[in-house]
């Protein structure tokens, strides 16, 4: 498990580009706020506390090249600040990590920009190390709901590649695998852009679990076949009711999964929560560029297609057995099920 997805080394950050994966394995050095822009949106780094992270970095980065050009004024910051949280606007991540960053700018910005940067520098680092703990502790607690010999189905990618640790949903996995447990991986494609398939499945291959890469419309049958123990999926956003925001397509597993009575446990940082938040209708959901649908299948054809390329959708509490948190299983709603 030694795979970085995010590092920062001699005031260099680099996230490991993962547009080119699975076929090429290469970091890329971002070296400015619109490097970290673009890569965010372009889905180079993804995953809700991934993003913050690289986020949180870019701003100091942001910072330190505005002093360096004698231009750090508050209203330059906050353009940076502005511009990064609204990127990507359903995962909470990001507009979390931006507002600790502009918390830190504003607390400390009439003390000289020396102590500013190095406090914004502390302060980025901390998000990274503190996403690291919260991976560790969710997989401690997440172990737990996988046996022996127990088949897991995933969606997206929720491992490694997008967090500071060892993932959220695929942190049980891991830690499951650490005991010996025999497990087994269904990955979900994860159409449109193949999370599941280009990084997930190649995650798992890295870490030396057992996976078996299917097409999202596959999953009801595995199911009828009896072949799923447990769904395990990540989050983007967690509201006041429990409801969650995740990779399109997590809401049809779930439903799947409550018709054939099988644990669907959703995996999140306590900073994926937004308890601003009363209900999944209330969140905005990225709405994507077409065009990700129609490259998959090379389509230049002079019809004009009409796509509908939601990122995300929203899973209702009542069919989720619970979230598994740095802090334990919220939303307990296990016993539903009789599990
Ligand atoms: O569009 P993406 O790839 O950023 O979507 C990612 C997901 O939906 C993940 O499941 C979620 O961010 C949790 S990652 C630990």
């Amino acid at each position: 498990m030694n795979l970085e997805t995010i590092t920062f080394k001699n005031n260099t950050l680099s996230i490991i580009d993962q547009q080119k994966l699975p076929e090429h394995f290469t970091y890329w050095a971002l070296s400015d706020i619109d490097d970290v822009e673009k890569s965010i949106k372009n889905l180079h780094v993804r995953g809700a506390p991934a993003i913050g992270i690289v986020a949180a970095y870019g701003l100091y980065i942001h910072a330190a090249q505005l002093h360096q050009q004698k231009q750090l004024t508050d209203e330059a910051f906050m353009r940076g600040a502005d511009r990064l949280k609204n990127v990507r606007p359903t995962a909470i991540n990001l507009q979390w990590a931006v507002k600790q960053m502009v918390n830190v700018y504003q607390s400390l910005r009439r003390s000289g920009d020396e102590k500013l940067l190095s406090a914004l520098k502390k302060q980025a680092s901390s998000i990274h190390k503190d996403d690291k703990q919260r991976c560790n502790s969710i997989g401690d607690y997440g172990k737990n709901l996988i046996h022996d010999g127990f088949s897991i189905l995933t969606h997206c990618n929720a491992g490694i590649l997008a967090t500071g640790g060892m993932g959220t949903a695929l942190a049980p996995v891991y830690k499951a695998a650490e005991e010996n447990k025999s497990i087994h991986v269904y990955v979900d494609e994860t159409r449109p852009v193949g999370q599941g398939a280009r990084l997930t499945y190649w995650e798992l291959a890295q870490n030396g679990v057992d996976a078996t890469l299917i097409t999202d419309n596959m999953a009801a049958s595995l199911m009828q076949q009896k072949k799923i123990d447990l769904v395990l999926v990540g989050a983007d956003r967690v509201v006041k009711n429990g409801d969650v925001a995740n990779k399109i397509g997590t809401y049809a597993l779930a439903v799947l999964a409550h018709y054939h009575q099988i644990p669907f446990y959703v995996c999140a940082p306590l900073s994926t929560f937004d308890n601003a938040t009363e209900k999944g209708d209330e969140i905005i959901i990225e709405m994507r560029d077409g065009r990700e649908i129609l490259n998959h299948w090379n389509i230049n054809s002079k019809l004009q297609y009409k796509t509908y390329n939601p990122a995300f959708d929203i899973t209702p509490n009542n069919l989720i057995s619970g979230i598994v948190t740095e802090e334990g299983i919220k939303f307990n709603h296990s016993n539903h099920l009789n599990i």
